[in-house]
């Protein structure tokens, strides 16, 4: 049987440039301060990834980094976006806390429907992944499930919480790539028995990645529902992401395993507010996005 068509839908990332990225603190098992980063290197390995995603036609908007905030670059923390709808962040550490702050600027200076902050520690898209019309919420080592309770509210779509139980993999995008809205692929010794039990009955048909493609930050990917940005190192899953229809697409993201990061940490999906329309990149624009007024 010939696998299925995939069409590829336009996103808009947000994205932080790696000018003060560094390993200078340790808040997972991956990040040893005395091991250096490769400025240099990380900034090509970075800006690749841009490249590459505009060159795919999705749009990348860039939040301006601090320089006391080493852990910036990792976008898809900073929120959770949906339709339109901003839950700005609480980060778990004091080391990133100030974060979420400046990504809020971002968001409050254009035209969200709703941007709202986090009364729970939730690092955003690290931990809840929209999967077609439902939220992958993980929990565990980051996000509390109260935050669980919280997202469902503020963005209005049911989450399925899965609790990740290998400090390894603290985040949910450590473990697991939305692939299409129907599909996923993961590696399930990273979740809990009940989590194990949940994705399978969600996800029969799931391509299952090894331990060894999760160390590499294999399912830390990024699809457009058809092109699937991976470590190119990951060839057994790019094989089979083909053998799925799925045109797989491998890149460098070394220096940011250092800091326990890979291309999909490095990305915040704007969920579902592709249309340039509907975001203004000026400052001060706070409209709504409602119903468009006759001029
Ligand atoms: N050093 C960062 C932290 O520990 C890495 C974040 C990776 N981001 C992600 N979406 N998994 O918080």
């Amino acid at each position: 049987m010939s696998p299925p068509v995939r069409t590829a839908r336009k996103r808009h990332y947000l994205m932080c440039r790696p000018t003060f990225f560094a390993v200078d603190y340790a808040i997972n098992p991956w990040m040893d301060p005395t091991r250096p980063v490769d400025p240099a290197r990380a900034m090509r390995q970075w800006e690749h990834l841009v490249d590459l995603y505009r060159e795919l036609g999705h749009t990348v908007s860039l939040v301006e980094p601090r320089p006391d905030l080493p852990d910036m670059v990792f976008a898809a923390n900073a929120a959770s976006v949906v339709d339109n709808r901003v839950l700005v962040s609480r980060f778990k550490y004091p080391e990133r806390a100030a974060e979420a702050r400046a990504y809020r600027q971002w968001f409050s200076t254009r035209a969200f429907r709703r941007v709202a902050t986090a009364g729970h520690v939730n690092e955003g898209q690290g931990d809840i992944l929209p999967a077609g019309r439902i939220l992958l919420a993980g929990t565990g080592f980051r996000t509390e499930p109260a935050a669980h309770a919280e997202v469902q509210a503020l963005l209005g779509l049911p989450v399925v919480t899965l609790t990740l139980t290998d400090p390894r993999f603290y985040h949910l995008d450590t473990a697991l790539t939305v692939l299409g809205d129907t599909e996923v692929m993961y590696y399930p010794g990273a979740f809990d028995p009940a989590g194990r039990a949940t994705l399978n009955a969600l996800f029969p048909d799931a391509l299952l990645a090894r331990r060894e493609e999760a160390e590499i930050f294999a399912l830390n990917s990024v699809s457009d529902g058809c092109n699937v940005v991976l470590p190119a190192a990951a060839e057994r899953l790019a094989s089979r992401l083909e053998d799925r229809g799925f045109r797989p697409i491998g890149v460098e993201m070394t220096e940011f395993r250092k800091a326990g990061g890979g291309a999909k940490c490095c990305t915040l999906d704007l969920h579902g507010c592709v249309k340039s329309d509907r975001i203004r990149l000026h400052r001060g624009a706070v409209a709504s996005n409602g119903p468009r007024q006759a001029a």
